[in-house]
């Protein structure tokens, strides 16, 4: 399986902090915003992941993240040059995509909690057809939304619904076989001149190969999308991070403890940040079990 980060739009609902940064590679607490989702793709065990931003940004996430064999994995970069939608991640990336099927990540959504590794992994070696997420908000008009019957089965999904037949909102962490590709070709664009996921989706419900799975209230799924979600994801993880000496979303970490890296290259790495708790916290891992 693939694995793109969408990590495009011009984050005009942060401007001016986003006028001349792109908003994934501002920080929540201690690390960019895109670590969070890279991380996720890593524990899902995927290692080769196209990162897609815009023209100006592109060369400050290669700065950033390289081509990514120094995590032990590959990344590579495509260009949207607009804002068309997150459906067109799968037409830029036809080519990298292949025959594989594909994980899709929105570039400024954190994740975080128990057994979520399990969740992915699962996700992913089940994948037939589609698959994707429901979590409970407050603020369903904001979201892709999913109705369910008493069953479970899905019946509609909505993009921003004036009256949402739910509040189960569809996180920006998708599944999908290679059908995505020629789905992604055959939509058209909607009234804010987007090609939605949320029609993708629909398309895979059409064809009865949708599967929802409901995250519990034991999740994180937290909002960066204005001022205050930046700031109250940064105490979130603040507060983790300090009260258990685990970090979250810890890139280096993960390609470490899932073999991808030698404990000599985490070593490197930590060197290099060894003026920060961030490098002297992947000073300390191997010690763990020396
Ligand atoms: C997008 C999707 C929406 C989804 C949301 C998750 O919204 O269109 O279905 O629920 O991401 O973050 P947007 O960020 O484009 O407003």
């Amino acid at each position: 399986m693939k694995g793109i980060i969408l990590a495009g739009g011009k984050g005009t609902r942060l401007y001016p902090m986003t006028k001349v940064v792109s908003k994934q590679l501002l920080p929540i607490y201690d690390k960019p915003l895109i670590y969070y989702p890279l991380s996720i793709l890593m524990l899902a065990g995927i290692k080769e992941i196209l990162i897609i931003s815009t023209p100006t940004d592109i060369p400050m996430y290669e700065k950033l993240l390289e081509d990514g064999s120094r995590l032990g994995i590959s990344i590579s970069y495509a260009v949207q040059p607009e804002p068309k939608g997150l459906a067109e991640a799968f037409i830029i990336g036809e080519e990298f995509i292949g025959d594989d099927s594909v994980c899709l990540i929105l570039g400024d959504n954190v994740f975080f909690g128990q057994y979520f590794t399990d969740i992915l992994e699962k996700t992913k070696k089940e994948l037939n057809g589609a698959a994707i997420f429901g979590y409970a908000v407050k603020n369903p008009k904001d979201f892709g939304i999913v109705e369910f019957d008493k069953d479970n089965n899905v019946i509609s999904i909505e993009e921003k619904p004036q009256k949402p037949k739910s509040n189960y909102a569809v996180p920006g962490l998708y599944f999908y076989d290679n059908q995505v590709i020629e789905i992604a070709k055959t939509i058209k664009p909607s009234p804010r001149g987007e090609l939605e996921i949320t029609a993708v989706n629909n398309a895979y419900l059409e064809k009865g190969q949708l599967k929802v799975s409901l995250m519990g209230r034991g999740m994180a799924w937290l909002d960066t999308g204005t001022p205050t979600g930046m700031m109250k994801a940064s105490q979130f993880v603040e507060n983790v991070q300090s009260r258990q000496g685990f970090y979250i979303s810890c890139p280096e970490e993960i390609a470490w403890r899932r073999g991808f890296i030698t404990t000599e290259q985490l070593l490197e790495l930590g060197e290099e940040l060894s003026m920060t708790d961030y490098g002297k916290y992947l000073l300390s891992l191997p010690e763990e079990i020396i």
